[in-house]
């Protein structure tokens, strides 16, 4: 609730003294060289900060409130469960009635013998948990040199300090002394980057597939326990897969006898225009990792889908050693749980998985349409409701700017002034849209009008400067 008896100013004066923001400049923000904002309130596809400024979410947080902004239901089924019961834990098989119809719920949705659902708070804690039963399948299968993981370069899969190894971004490695040992990172599958020049999709799945072979012969396919990988690379620059990529990873990975792990943290629960992403590119994951859309972030939730392979091998390990010792306070959260599941009636009943398909057609067509020539921009991409457009200062030349020049950051300035908000990527001049799955094409219409003025404005600039070469 607000207080309007203290001023906008005061209280981020304040936030700027006490509050440590998450991938924030630490020393310009408390110094004041960097701006705050102060969000109030949602509705849609739009949030409100508290001095009344409305602004469109074209990125839904962090690709996350899928039913969009102000959904009040959930609110009443989060209040409706906190009055019945807050919290209790899920150890030793205690339950509680919304976390079993939603693990039902998602092993339907999921299919493909994808189980049993564990439960934690954050993308980056469930694929902690990915990562111990990756070495507790191997341990108790009989093979405990079978542990390495295998992540890309450019992916994302949370910051702490295993999951952020996982993360293939210099920027969440950086004086963390990350990555730990026995995680490595492969071949991005990006192709508007490929290594060479002349070669098809088809062929720089191939190369990405032989780059992955030869890693794992390099390190002893008796050592490589799990792949990991996104549907879509996202924070690394939402980079869908060039044509037959996952095809030709899995034919490697079932060579070795490598778990194949599907982070779906942003592609779970229709963001691509299907339930999950594995779904949409024939991808047969083990594990799989969910989050963000699991409750559109009304309440912190994550979680680990396991196949019948790795469940077997659990079910069989604790009989011979005992119960797992995994298992946090917050594991099956109540509140959670309920907010997932009115999520789900929500996106159930306004068929937002089949909006995503038909507005995300709709979307990367006029994102092709309005920017396909533009002479800043070297690459649009996207599937579903995701979507990039890269920068670049030479038309076809696939070569970045100088960093130095912060091109992403300043259309996503610029577009900030026209009161959209679209993500400039941590790695690379790439603007970033992932919008609240309700989005209608007028909205769409009206997210494209407001990025091309800023990426106008951008390019007058940058020709006025001489660094657009056109
Ligand atoms: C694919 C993917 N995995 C994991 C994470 C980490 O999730 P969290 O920030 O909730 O820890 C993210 C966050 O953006 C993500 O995009």
């Amino acid at each position: 609730m607000s207080d309007t008896r203290v001023s906008t100013a005061d209280l981020i004066d304040s936030s700027r003294r006490h509050t440590f923001h998450a991938s924030t400049h630490l020393r310009d923000f408390a110094q004041g060289d960097a701006p705050g904002r102060i969000i109030t309130g949602g509705k849609g596809i739009s949030i409100v900060d508290r001095d009344g400024r409305e602004m469109i979410d074209a990125f839904a947080g962090l690709y996350c409130v899928n039913i969009g902004y102000g959904r009040t239901e959930i609110a009443d089924a989060i209040y409706a469960q906190a009055k019945e019961l807050a919290y209790y834990h899920t150890y030793v098989g205690h339950s509680n009635e919304p976390l079993i119809a939603l693990s039902e719920r998602i092993a339907k949705l999921a299919g493909n013998g994808l189980n049993r659902v564990y439960y934690g708070l954050s993308g980056s804690d469930a694929n902690e948990t990915q990562i111990k039963l990756v070495r507790y399948y191997h341990n108790v299968t009989g093979r405990p040199q079978k542990k390495k993981i295998i992540s890309r370069h450019r992916g994302y899969h949370g910051s702490s300090i295993a999951a952020g190894s996982l993360t293939g971004l210099p920027a969440f490695h950086q004086h963390f002394d990350l990555p730990i040992d026995g995680v490595l990172h492969t071949e991005a599958p990006y192709y508007y980057r490929r290594p060479r020049g002349e070669m098809s999709e088809r062929e720089f799945s191939a190369h990405c597939a032989a780059e992955l072979e030869a890693m794992i012969q390099r390190e002893g396919p008796e050592t490589v326990g799990a792949f990991i990988g996104e549907p879509v690379l996202g924070t690394g620059g939402i980079i869908p897969p060039p044509e037959g990529y996952w095809e030709a990873i899995q034919t490697v990975l079932e060579r070795y006898d490598i778990l194949l792990i599907s982070d779906e943290v942003v592609s779970g629960f229709g963001r691509l225009g299907s339930d999950f992403g594995f779904q949409h590119y024939g991808i047969k994951p083990d594990l799989v990792t969910i989050a963000k859309g699991l409750t559109s972030a009304y309440q912190p939730l994550s979680g680990v889908i396991v196949g019948e392979r790795v469940w077997q091998a659990l079910e069989d390990g604790t009989g011979e050693f005992g119960p797992i010792g995994h298992g946090w306070t917050y594991s099956g959260h109540p509140l959670g749980a309920a907010a997932a599941m009115a999520n789900l009636d929500i996106i159930e009943r306004e068929n937002l998985v089949g909006n995503a398909a038909e507005t995300g057609a709709y979307f990367n067509a006029a994102m092709q349409r309005t920017f396909g020539e533009h002479p800043l921009v070297g690459d649009v991409r996207g599937e579903g409701l995701m979507a990039a457009l890269e920068f670049a200062p030479q038309k076809g030349a696939h070569v970045p700017f100088d960093p130095a020049l912060k091109v992403g950051p300043r259309i996503a300035a610029a577009a900030l002034e026209e009161n959209l908000i679209a993500r400039a990527m941590p790695n690379g001049d790439i603007l970033g849209f992932a919008p609240p799955l309700v989005i209608d094409r007028d909205e769409v219409d009206e997210v494209i009008g407001r990025a091309k003025r800023a990426i106008d404005r951008v390019t007058d600039e940058l020709t006025r400067s001489g660094d657009l070469k056109g």
